[in-house]
């Protein structure tokens, strides 16, 4: 069975067909999901804060990312992999941004590529999509801008709905694949969903959207504290937190390890 890949989410579109991605970012995790057949798998610059502890995604580096992606494309067969571009790796110029986005393709073997903003980075969407990566768009709350949003707020309310909108198309227009739409009202991301052909992917955008993604953690309950959008399918916070106690308890009870998990001489 082969990799999903962006003709099939092109194709699913038209069939009016939903998709869910979820984001991975080691080995075995990312083999669960594949697993569980979660078509697209994003290695997000999200490890900045799930993975390396910072408290924003500016921080995080190429170096940090490409390993996460090639452990995720190492370990699935049928997912499409999406790398994101972390912050300062592609703003200076096209060139910049396909040294980056090649080192993802080649050292990671992703089969795509992500980066926030619209009209601003056009040029280097147009680039990377000609040299054969494809491209996927990252719109409305874009967590590396977080200097200049002021925050991690809700983004396109009101008039601000007409410049997503024109950001959205013209990222159609320079050939991305779909376009993530984060944090935005739920009438916008219809809106911009039935005026795209490329499908839209939203968090925290509501149901009209034509595929949802969520950071792994945060969906089943490992993360501290998340956002409204979120919904929690399982609770590994806890799962993990009695699993290590209970292994604790025991060492120091004496009762781990038993016979069964010992060697004869
Ligand atoms: O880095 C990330 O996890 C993301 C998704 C939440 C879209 O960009
Ligand atoms: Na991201």
């Amino acid at each position: 069975s082969r990799r999903v890949t962006v003709r099939d989410l092109a194709s699913a579109k038209v069939r009016g067909e939903r998709w869910p991605m979820l984001t991975a970012y080691d080995a075995l995790t990312a083999r669960v999901f594949d697993e569980a057949g979660i078509p697209v798998l994003l290695v997000g610059d999200s490890a900045a804060n799930v993975v390396y502890g910072y408290d924003t995604t500016v921080p995080v580096t190429v170096d940090e990312l490409v390993p996460l992606t090639a452990a995720v494309s190492r370990s699935t067969r049928r997912a499409l992999v999406v790398a994101d571009l972390p912050f300062g790796s592609y703003q200076s110029s096209p060139q910049q941004a396909l040294e980056s986005a090649s080192r993802f393709m080649k050292e990671g073997r992703a089969q795509a590529v992500k980066l926030e903003g619209g009209r601003a980075v056009a040029p280097q969407v147009e680039l990377l999509v000609s040299a054969g990566i494809p491209v996927m768009a990252h719109l409305g709350l874009t967590p590396q801008s977080v200097n200049t949003l002021g925050g991690y707020r809700v983004q396109g309310r009101g008039e601000a709905a007409a410049g997503l909108l024109k950001d959205a198309k013209e990222m159609e227009r320079s050939g991305a694949f779909a376009v993530v739409l984060e944090c935005v009202p739920a009438e916008v991301a219809a809106q911009v969903t039935e005026q795209l052909s490329i499908p839209t992917v939203g968090i925290g955008a509501g149901p009209s959207t034509d595929a949802q993604v969520l950071v792994w953690q945060d969906m089943a309950g490992l993360s501290p504290k998340v956002a409204k959008f979120v919904k929690t399918y399982a609770n590994l916070h806890e799962t993990l937190r009695d699993a290590a106690s209970a292994y604790a308890d025991e060492v120091v009870s004496g009762a781990f390890p038993e016979e069964r998990h010992s060697y004869a001489s």
